[in-house]
């Protein structure tokens, strides 16, 4: 089984199943595709799945001529049908992983799309978990499902993990320009792993298990949310210091060695941060350890929403205005830099504190044309530098890199930047995080 499908891998031969295909699952699906595997992505979303079988994209960061020219060549076709994993020869998945409302992790994308692989799976199939989840998912979820009906591990499938690194937005670093980490259940499964990922990725990492691959991922993510949180917290001493806190880290970068710049913000977003580490800490707790640094790193940056309507009130009480009452518009709803991703935005829950104080507040954003809080549906503004006048604040909380940040300057009577787009200015009316 084994050398059967190194050989069809190393011919380019192995058909390959995405399951997911988000913002992880079909960039991924795209790169493999443009290698010249045969790729089948397989989604619970009929509508992702029309539109890549029309050669449509839905995520910015894949174009639809790439999508449009390998369904041409045959390489590569979406479908809702479980069925097709009979075909392939690689299946990985690229399920959401999510925090039920108790904080807890929802590994149920992981477990309904591992039971229906199970129901369809043909001997000799390697299996790839891509989601990010808890150390321990794949070998005590994943595996005992894949392995009913006496299925033997080596014999009749591999399994391994294989954390995502994507960056979405993020030009300069692509999928196959991210090491890849692989950590099988067993030596097999992360040799036959690797030699797979090879085919598309410049670097490939082994590590001794599927655990460690799983707590390499949150390692990483909870490295990236506590030193947020640090600098999270720095910002607010300054801000009681009355130092400039960009100031700060700008001249601490120039140190060539031992120190790493984080930024400070109105707080954190999308779907890895403010989540991965819950993940961990909820694991350590259930083998009786608390993660202390996670747990406080979550506090700091779960107050920064609360410290941006503070920082506004402060900014119109200065102009004898309340909160109440006020129109205040919000520059940029995603959760960052120049994609339409609103998951977990901390300028959501701005708005939506700013609305409960009964603030007349809009928002600006060229990726994300509306959105719903608390069941009121709101839509993007139109660009018009003139309409800022009438904003008693503007309050810049993601910074897209199209955005003409001169003009909304000029046309606003107060701007308050939580993200130092105005780097190198000093304006009276310029107020920063
Ligand atoms: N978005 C990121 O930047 C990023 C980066 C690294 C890792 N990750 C991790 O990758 C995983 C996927 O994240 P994403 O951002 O791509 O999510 P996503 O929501 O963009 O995409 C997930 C896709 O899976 C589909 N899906 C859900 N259940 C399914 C099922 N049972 N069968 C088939 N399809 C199903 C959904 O319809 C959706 O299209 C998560 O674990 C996430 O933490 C995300």
């Amino acid at each position: 089984m084994e050398k059967i499908l190194k050989r069809k891998i190393l011919q380019k031969k192995a058909k390959i199943g995405v399951i997911g295909l988000g913002y992880v699952g079909l960039p991924l699906a795209v790169e493999f595709a443009k290698k010249g595997f045969e790729v089948f992505g397989i989604d619970v979303d009929a509508s992702r799945v029309e539109a890549i079988n029309k050669g449509r994209s839905y995520i910015l960061d894949v174009t639809s001529e790439d999508i449009g020219a390998i369904c041409k060549a045959r390489l590569f076709c979406a479908t809702t049908d479980y069925k097709i994993i009979r075909k392939l020869d690689i299946v990985i998945i690229c399920v959401p992983t999510p925090l039920r409302k108790t904080k807890e992790p929802d590994i149920s994308y992981i477990v309904d799309a591992t039971e229906s692989i199970a129901r369809y799976k043909k001997s000799g199939q390697l299996i790839i978990l891509e989601s990010t989840t808890y150390p321990g998912t794949t070998d005590e979820v994943v595996l005992p499902i894949l392995s009913r009906n006496s299925l033997k591990l080596d014999k009749d499938f591999f399994l391994a993990f294989s954390p995502e690194r994507v960056d979405p937005g993020n030009i300069r670093f692509k999928t196959r320009d991210i090491p890849k980490i692989v950590g099988g259940v067993t030596k097999k499964s992360t040799q036959l792993a690797r030699l797979f990922y090879q085919q598309t990725i410049k670097e490939v990492t082994e590590v001794s298990s599927s655990k460690a691959a799983e707590m390499v991922k949150l390692l990483e993510n909870t490295f990236r949310s506590v030193n947020i949180g640090l600098v999270n917290e720095i910002a607010l001493m300054c801000n009681k210091l009355n130092i400039n806190v960009w100031e700060v880290i700008e001249a601490a970068k120039t140190k060539p060695f031992g120190f790493m710049s984080f930024y400070p913000g109105p707080g954190l977003g999308g779907h890895c941060i403010p989540i991965d580490p819950l993940y961990l800490s909820w694991k350590a707790r259930v083998h009786g350890f608390e993660a202390r640094f996670i747990e406080l790193a979550g506090m700091v940056n779960s107050y920064m929403p609360e410290y941006v309507i503070k920082r506004i009130a402060e900014i119109l009480n200065n102009f004898k205005k309340s909160l109440r009452n006020s129109k205040v518009l919000i520059i940029g709803i995603a959760y960052k830099r120049d994609v339409n991703d609103i998951r977990e935005s901390p300028a959501i829950e701005v708005m939506r504190l700013l609305a409960r104080e009964g603030v007349d507040v809009s928002y600006f954003d060229p990726y994300v044309a509306q959105v719903k809080i608390d069941g009121k549906r709101f839509k993007s503004a139109e660009w018009d530098p003139k309409a800022f006048k009438n904003k008693h604040c503007v309050a810049i909380i993601t910074d897209h890199s199209c955005i003409d940040y001169d003009e909304v300057l000029r046309n606003s009577k107060v701007v308050f930047d939580t993200r130092n787009v105005y780097r190198n200015i000093n304006a009276k009316k310029l107020v920063r995080l």
